[in-house]
């Protein structure tokens, strides 16, 4: 299987915050993309997103208007998985949740067409593991973007123990046709960038709650200290505080490490909603 740089059917399933960023990275390479929500209303608000977005590149002069509607002529939404038929890839963005992941790459596997390739966008999951909910194991693997898709550099291609080379490099060839900076990575949990950031995020609660600084003082030491462009509980609230704690649990699991084991004020903020930015409040508040 090949995926052209450009060109190709590319799927996404999920409209949360990734699925939308990968949307435009793949629209803006050139590929016909397919939105796929659970609900028509959130697919087309997706879409609305992304025509924003757009118009916002054209008003800084980033983007010509010829391109911006060149690029949204190539989006499609639906709420019907079986429009995802004619995909050359597909690419999942859905709940850090394996049981929903699991469940999602078998009823992909029903209606994508035999040897088009199915990704995951997981943070932690084991992908062999949504690779054999599958009939199709060769041809699963691990695309990991970054948050905000569009403007981060790098993707983690993870290849499981079932995936063949050919799946690997077609993905590859794919990441780097999106502008991206692609790096190869075994499948274990975090793969490299979660499994080294998240003690350190984690890590940053815990210095909160046992008061040895201020939320603010935190933040600020390690742009300070450290050139971060933003402190490490800015980055829990961009990444999402219930998607951070799915991703320690899983990192957790897998390694014992108590480096790992959420903070417990992390699950309190997700028991009460706080979910960061996508919320409007999460250990910085986003309502103003
Ligand atoms: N947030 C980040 O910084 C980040 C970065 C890289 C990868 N990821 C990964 O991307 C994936 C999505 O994360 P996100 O930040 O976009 O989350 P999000 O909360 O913004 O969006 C999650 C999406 O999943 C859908 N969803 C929820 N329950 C579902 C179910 N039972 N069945 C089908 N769909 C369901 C929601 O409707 C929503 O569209 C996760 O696997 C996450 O680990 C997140």
């Amino acid at each position: 299987m090949t995926i052209s740089s450009s060109s190709s059917t590319v799927g996404i399933v999920g409209s949360g915050i990734m699925g939308s960023g990968i949307a435009e990275v793949a629209a803006k390479a050139g590929h016909d993309v397919v939105l796929r929500s659970r609900k028509q209303d959130t697919a087309d608000a997706m879409r609305a997103g992304l025509e924003k977005s757009l118009g916002k590149q054209v008003e800084k002069g980033r983007l010509s208007e010829e391109e911006r509607d060149v690029t949204l002529a190539r989006v499609t939404t639906t709420d019907q998985i079986a429009d995802l038929a004619d995909c050359d890839l597909v690419i999942e963005s859905v709940v850090e949740d394996l049981a929903v992941k699991r469940a999602l790459f078998a009823e992909l596997d029903e209606v994508v067409a035999p040897g088009a390739i199915l990704a995951t966008n997981t943070s932690t999951l084991p992908v062999v593991e949504m690779a054999v909910a599958t009939g199709r194991p060769e041809s699963v693997v691990g695309v990991h973007f970054f948050n905000p898709a569009p403007m981060m550099a790098l993707v983690e291609i993870v290849a499981p123990l079932t995936a063949s080379e050919e799946t690997a490099e077609a993905v590859t060839e794919f990441a780097t046709g999106c502008g991206k900076s692609p790096v190869r990575v075994a499948d274990r949990a975090g793969f490299i960038v979660n499994a080294l950031l998240f003690p350190y995020l984690n890590n940053a609660v815990r210095m909160l709650e046992n008061g040895t600084a201020s939320r603010d003082d935190i933040d600020e030491a390690m742009k300070g200290g450290c050139n971060f462009p933003m402190g490490p509980l800015a980055l829990l609230d961009l990444v999402g505080l219930d998607t951070s704690v799915a991703i320690l649990d899983a990192l957790h699991a897998e390694f014992a490490d108590p480096n790992f084991s959420p903070a417990p004020v992390l699950r309190r903020m997700v028991a009460a909603g706080h979910l960061g930015r996508k919320s409007g409040q999460g250990f910085h508040d986003y309502r103003r």
